[in-house]
């Protein structure tokens, strides 16, 4: 186990650096592979997240070539049989396959310990209405086993939760389905599939909360630029927010509105954040993002429907709150209980490891703002890549500095966090030899 050491924030950079998008990097490479031809992916995220579908891929028979810089993927027929795939800590690597693969693959799709208590059945459950022969572990869990069957039947389907990943995994499996599928859902959720999907030709219509979908062979776009990842951006923007005379401004980001809630909560709270749009890549909007520090921040209360559109952003925006006057509170999240780990449990426990006081409901979180301590804390990941950097930014924000236990997770969705965060805000990052712990 790895444990960082981020020291007090020393001086504030004017700019700062994300990574690629998550989840429009694992969808640029499996789109592009069940495209006709070849697409070259530039800036996509190089976490461990991302690298599980490249492998993934290749494992199917897909050639993905990497040449350091840019990521070439050649569509191509997936192998009707394959061994067994790591999707490691990936959810999104295992949902969106698992749409992939219905009907035409057979093999077994598992991962870490994290992921082998995720649930599944969301995605094999609309899986199987389709025709697909699909097995999960007892509980729903990984490993999850794919057979391959006849053709794929068209549905119309309900989510029963506002996942983009169950969304995405039955659009996907619907490109191979005889007819017209149709996916509804009672709150939005983030719509990078719908899009990419759109940009490589496929018929596809979304019409209230209800989003239809033709098969059809899709065409591979030749180059797709993936935008800055609004959820890595969050923890700068967190950590700036309070430090007096801070001006950082973040170029590139991704700012679908299917993502941007929590810059809505940040204002409401008082942050002087400005967005300002330079541009599209393949429908997906680009923004510079810039924050201004040293306002005086208040509580916030995310409304239920808000949920989906910030869901990765709550450690984040909970750790602002221990800052903030006043209460905040967040409900109906209780999606966060199935993440990389139990957000609700570890989130509170993150806020409390800082001398603050958040209490863990059943679908939610209360944090209460005012947190005045200044010595160092010691936190604990539980293998949540989120909480880690979500700790990095709450000892930035307070001036503290905090060691990270089980950090390694980090490198899930942001491998340079550590330097990227050094040349922001001046921390010094040191190792911690682990087997003190
Ligand atoms: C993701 C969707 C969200 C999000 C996850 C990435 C995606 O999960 O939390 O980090 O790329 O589609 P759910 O779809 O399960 O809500």
């Amino acid at each position: 186990m790895t444990t960082l050491r981020f020291g007090a924030p020393a001086s504030i950079a004017t700019e700062a650096r994300v990574p690629g998008d998550k989840s429009i990097s694992h969808r640029a490479l499996l789109l592009s592979a069940c495209a006709r031809g070849a697409t070259t992916i530039e800036g996509l995220n190089r976490g461990e997240d991302a690298n599980a579908t490249i492998c993934a891929l290749r494992s199917l028979g897909i050639d993905v070539i990497d040449d350091g810089a840019n990521v070439r993927v050649t569509g191509a027929e997936f192998a009707a049989d394959a061994g067994p795939i790591d999707c490691g800590n990936s959810g999104t690597t295992m949902r969106l396959l698992m749409g992939a693969l219905a009907g035409r693959t057979s093999c077994r799709l598992d991962g870490d310990a994290s992921l082998r208590r995720r649930p599944m059945e969301r995605v094999a459950g609309p899986l199987r209405m389709m025709g697909a022969v699909i097995k999960t572990a007892a509980g729903g869990v990984p490993p999850v086993a794919l057979r391959t069957g006849g053709r794929l039947r068209p549905i119309d389907y309900a989510l029963p939760v506002a996942s983009a990943q169950v969304k995405s995994a039955i659009l996907i499996a619907a490109l191979r389905a005889d007819g017209i599928t149709t996916v509804r859902s009672r709150r939005a959720s983030r719509d990078h599939t719908e899009r990419m999907l759109s940009a490589m030709g496929a018929a596809l219509r979304t019409e209230g909360d209800a989003t239809s979908i033709e098969a059809g062979q899709l065409r591979a776009l030749e180059r797709i630029v993936i935008p800055g990842d609004l959820s890595a951006a969050i923890f700068f923007l967190v950590a700036a927010a309070l430090m007096p005379g801070a001006l950082l401004e973040i170029v590139g980001v991704g700012v679908n509105p299917t993502r941007t809630a929590a810059f809505d909560v940040m204002r409401a709270m008082g942050a002087r954040l400005d967005i300002r749009a330079i541009g599209e890549e393949h429908g997906e909007p680009l923004a510079a993002i810039r924050i201004r520090g040293g306002a005086a921040l208040r509580g916030f209360e995310i409304a239920p429907d808000m949920v989906p559109g910030l869901i990765d952003e709550i450690p984040a925006l909970c750790a602002l709150a221990t800052l903030a006057d006043g209460e905040s509170v967040v409900r109906e999240a209780s999606e966060l209980r199935v993440k990389e780990s139990d957000r609700i449990a570890s989130t509170v426990r993150l806020l409390r490891a800082f001398g603050a006081e958040a209490i863990e409901t059943e679908s939610g979180i209360v944090v209460r703002g005012g947190l005045r301590k200044q010595t160092p804390a010691t936190i604990d990941t539980n293998g949540d890549h989120r909480i880690g950097m979500s700790a990095a930014a709450l000892a930035a924000a307070s001036g503290v500095p905090v060691e990270i236990r089980d950090s390694a997770c980090i490198a899930t969705s942001f491998p340079d966090f550590a330097d990227r965060w050094s040349e922001a805000f001046g921390t010094p990052v040191s190792i911690i030899d682990d087997h003190l712990y």
